[in-house]
């Protein structure tokens, strides 16, 4: 058997519903053709989507206590790291209507078990709300975000097509029996 070595835990970091600001951080975060690479069909988007962006999570935040919320480096005087969190997926092909388990991160703050571990909180978030059955759409070469699935327990449970094209793979929880 192999010796375990314990790894410290990932950076502190808090969840907060995104505030108007984080419009800003998410765009400099973002605005990386290898940050979007997997994400719709790949183009970044400009500053003003992303301000639309926060007032729809804000909105989702107040109506359902649950969103995208922003993730918040608090070792590092509250630097925006990215985002974690659960919103619909209203597109019209996929799993419409179940909500979406999702993550991004700016490019400075992966390998660090950010993303699992700010999912770890979301989904406790979503069992107080009784959701249990969060789905997370992850294009099928992005192996990034499908470590962080598989280290939450999920696994693979249908292959749809993009309408761009790309092969997205739905992955979620086993129903408990
Ligand atoms: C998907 C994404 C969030 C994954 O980020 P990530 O940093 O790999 O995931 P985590 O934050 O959970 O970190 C896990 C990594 O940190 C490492 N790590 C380092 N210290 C750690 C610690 N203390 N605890 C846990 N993991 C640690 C893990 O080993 C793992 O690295 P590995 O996969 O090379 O083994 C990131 O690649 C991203 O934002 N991509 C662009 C946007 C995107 O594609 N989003 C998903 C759309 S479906």
């Amino acid at each position: 058997m192999g010796v375990q070595i314990a790894r410290p835990a990932p950076p502190a970091f808090e969840l907060r519903v995104p505030l108007e600001g984080d419009a800003d951080a998410w765009f400099a975060l973002f605005d990386d053709a290898e940050v979007m690479r997997y994400i719709g069909d790949g183009r970044v988007q400009p500053l003003e989507w992303y301000r639309a962006f926060v007032t729809r999570q804000q909105a989702l935040a107040l109506e359902t206590g649950l969103c995208l919320f922003s993730l918040v480096r608090t070792g590092t005087a509250g630097e925006v790291a990215g985002f974690v969190g659960l919103q619909p997926w209203t597109k019209p092909w996929g799993p419409t209507g179940r909500l979406e388990l999702g993550w991004r991160l700016g490019p400075a703050h992966r390998g660090l078990g950010l993303a699992t571990a700010a999912a770890r909180v979301c989904l406790a978030r979503a069992a107080t709300r009784g959701i249990r059955q969060p789905v997370s759409m992850i294009d099928a070469d992005n192996t990034a975000s499908i470590a962080v699935a598989s280290r939450l327990g999920m696994t693979l449970q249908s292959e749809h097509v993009s309408p761009s094209g790309a092969r997205v793979l739905a992955y979620g929880f086993a129903p408990s029996v």
